[in-house]
């Protein structure tokens, strides 16, 4: 099985926690991607979207579905995105396609957040894929100095802007053992709009998509 098949079969796997009338939240990346082209087998349920980036907006009012402010729907009550990993703590690493702001925004705005990965992104410590952190330009090098003194070796993704206005450093080589002390640290950097980790609030259900089912913790 492809890992876009794992793909597809965890987003339908997550079609089945919508419920009736229901604000939904919604990520960004290609697992989403593949979920929102499920969703005219549940747009009847979905009362409107809350979404964690342009690309999203455009895709989920594609498919004639309403798209609304956060500030209009107040606390929603589910929220579905991807990730780059997860540990067995559904703490993540979330950013790869650099909608990790308005992920977390939307993600900390949720009361159930429902997590679609395939079984290469469930690890045991978080790290291995590049811990992405969003920042304000002029602080790059500075933080960029900071992650070296952690051990790390930040990259500038290339050719990227946020929708947010922003530059990403990719950090690569972090072995991330303790994610809620990392993620609060790097919170406190001047210049960091918002890091990867997701474990001061990570996900409250993680759907696994594997060879043969889908393994829900
Ligand atoms: C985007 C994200 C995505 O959820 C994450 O990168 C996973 O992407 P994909 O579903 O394409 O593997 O955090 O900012």
């Amino acid at each position: 099985m492809t890992q876009l098949e794992k793909k597809n079969k965890v987003a339908k796997a997550a079609l089945e926690y919508i419920e009736n009338n229901q604000v939904v939240g919604i990520g960004s990346g290609s697992t989403v991607n593949c979920f929102i082209n499920m969703l005219d087998k549940v747009k009847s349920k979905i009362d409107a979207v809350v979404s964690s980036s342009e690309l999203t907006t455009k895709l989920v009012e594609s498919k004639n579905i309403r798209v609304i402010e956060l500030k209009e729907a107040g606390k929603i009550p589910i929220y579905i995105d991807g990730a780059d990993e997860s540990n067995k703590f559904k703490q993540l690493i979330k950013g790869g396609g650099g909608a990790l702001t308005r992920e977390k925004i939307v993600a900390h705005s949720s009361s159930n957040f429902i997590c679609m990965i395939d079984d290469s992104k469930y690890v045991r410590v978080l790290g291995k894929f590049p811990l992405p952190i969003e920042v304000i330009r002029m602080a790059q090098s500075s933080i960029a100095m900071e992650m070296i003194k952690l051990g790390g070796r930040p990259v500038l993704r290339e050719n990227f802007i946020t929708d947010n206005g922003n530059i990403i450093l990719d950090v690569h080589d972090l072995e991330i053992d303790e994610p809620i002390g990392l993620e609060s640290f790097l919170n406190n950097i001047p210049g960091v709009v918002t890091n990867g980790i997701f474990a001061i609030r990570g996900a409250d259900k993680l759907l696994i998509a594997n060879e043969k089912n889908i393994e829900v913790i």
